[in-house]
């Protein structure tokens, strides 16, 4: 009979510890997926379900140089002189100003500010997790699930003030070789401190027990990822502004429903409606623009109303998708949103300054950060080309404009005459008789230089019938 050697008897021992550990581990992320999931259904949170309807759509770019693996990016960085940070998962490419050149058109669909996350993991988002292959944690990777899962995780940060946002996903490509890149808002900061990493978990806690963000490690906030000094290099002291702020977001899954619900809670000063436009029902204040996912009521329905717009347009030969959408008094961003989940290259809205600020963070969650909100207050004086961000403005041929229930709000902005839009959806205010609406419309024509395509009249939510047009250059 043949004994096997000792060096087989040891490999084998070895191969069985292996896998006996990876067992052991999989069943700890096993019970710490349970756990987070009964803290979650514990909080009242029902809704588990993560909506990426919203996201922007995910663009496919050539890259202008040869990479075959991640080493091989790494070796182009190096030749080209660009700067780069690497990580486990991982290669950033910080804002810089061969980077156009390096990465192609890629930058020019981004704000200046954006950095590049270039997962290790090639393959295309469809395929990709964000975990490098090799990497053997199965549960922890189906814990994880698709990239849309970072990218909502990265915007719920952002929106709770505690990270960068991520303004979209993209679809890289050199050769047979694809992969996958995060744009994020680049942040320019000093490794955190240990007070600062304490401050930063005491924030980060509540928000976990409350079910908001669920955390990917098993070892929870004991993970080093979330432990002094300074979070495993993750949590930086934006030199800018003097934020917290978290860059490692796929450590962190975003429940969006219970985080819609405390972003509109600690808004209803403002949103629920616009300053003086305050709604009431049954003595309480309401929303103006519904919210998907969330169930608090509102006076518009903007599901149902956008469903009825796009058709609208999509009759007229109008699509929003890869164009800019220009939306006037957005309130809430919502109907951008909408627009955005349509396929729209990017959204800017403009509303009041206290406003703006609740209705970032509503885009945020709902995963529509391809987006640029501008707080101020507009009048029939106002210079609204002026206000466009400077790498949009190259952008801006052919883009749709919303001018939704705007009109008795701010009147006719003359400068929008200036903007190359191709479409305005126009509508008006409850309580306007046809006879005003002509007037409206007649007044909008000669401003803007434009011709009606459409009129007809719409309802939703709680509001009676309305004037709207179509109007096209
Ligand atoms: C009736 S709501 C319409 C919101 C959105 N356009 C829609 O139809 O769903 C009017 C919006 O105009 C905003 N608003 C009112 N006066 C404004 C001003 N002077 N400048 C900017 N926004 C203003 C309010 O904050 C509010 O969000």
């Amino acid at each position: 009979m043949n004994h096997p050697s000792t060096t087989t008897q040891l490999y084998n021992y070895l191969r069985q510890y292996e896998w006996l550990r990876r067992i052991y581990r999989e069943s700890r992320t096993a019970l710490h997926i349970t756990q987070n999931r009964i803290r979650t259904l514990g909080s009242g949170n029902l809704g588990l379900k993560r909506h990426r309807t919203y996201l922007s759509n995910i663009s496919k770019y050539n890259l202008p140089l040869a990479v075959s693996s991640p080493e091989q990016l790494l070796d182009r960085c190096k030749e080209h002189e660009i700067r780069y940070s690497t990580g486990r998962h991982s290669i950033y490419l910080p804002p810089q100003k061969a980077l156009g050149e390096f990465l192609g058109e890629i930058v020019r669909d981004y704000p200046t500010d954006a950095g590049f996350k270039i997962l290790r993991n090639f393959q295309s988002p469809a395929k990709a997790s964000y975990i490098a292959n090799g990497d053997q944690r199965r549960l922890t990777k189906s814990m994880m699930g698709p990239v849309t899962n970072q990218a909502l995780a990265a915007n719920a940060l952002a929106a709770l003030d505690l990270g960068p946002p991520c303004y979209g996903i993209a679809h890289l490509q050199s050769g047979s070789e694809e992969m996958t890149a995060f744009a994020v808002r680049h942040v320019e900061g000093d490794l955190a401190s240990p007070e600062d990493c304490e401050e930063f978990v005491n924030k980060l806690r509540p928000l976990v027990s409350q079910g908001l963000l669920e955390l990917v490690p098993v070892r929870g906030l004991k993970d080093p990822d979330f432990l002094p000094p300074h979070c495993n290099f993750n949590l930086l002291r934006e030199r800018s502004t003097g934020e917290l702020m978290y860059i490692d977001f796929q450590q962190l899954l975003a429940n969006q429903q219970p985080l819609l619900k405390k972003i509109t809670e600690n808004s209803s000063e403002d949103v629920h409606f616009g300053g003086s436009s305050s709604l009431f029902r049954d003595g309480k204040k309401y929303l103006y623009q519904s919210i998907p996912g969330l169930s608090s009521t509102a006076k518009r329905d903007t599901e149902y109303r956008w469903k009825i717009y796009r058709s609208m347009l999509e009759k007229h030969g109008v699509q929003v998708s890869g164009k800019v959408v220009l939306d006037v008094c957005c309130n809430t961003g919502v109907m951008l949103a909408h627009a955005i989940g349509d396929g729209a290259a990017w959204g800017i809205g403009w509303d009041l300054p206290n406003v703006v600020p609740h209705s970032r963070k509503v885009m945020q969650v709902l995963g529509a950060a391809c987006s640029t909100l501008i707080p101020t207050q507009l009048s029939p004086e106002y210079e609204i080309s002026a206000s466009v961000p400077e790498w949009l403005k190259a952008k801006l041929e052919g883009s749709v404009l919303f001018y939704l229930a705007a009109i008795q709000h701010v009147g006719i902005i003359r400068d929008l005459a200036n903007i190359p839009w191709k479409t305005v959806f126009f509508e008006d205010h409850e309580g306007i008789t046809n006879e005003e609406a002509d007037e409206n419309l007649r007044k909008i024509q000669n401003a803007w230089n434009c011709q009606i395509v459409w009129r007809g009249r719409i309802s939703d939510g709680d509001c009676g019938s309305r004037n709207v047009a179509i109007l096209q250059r």
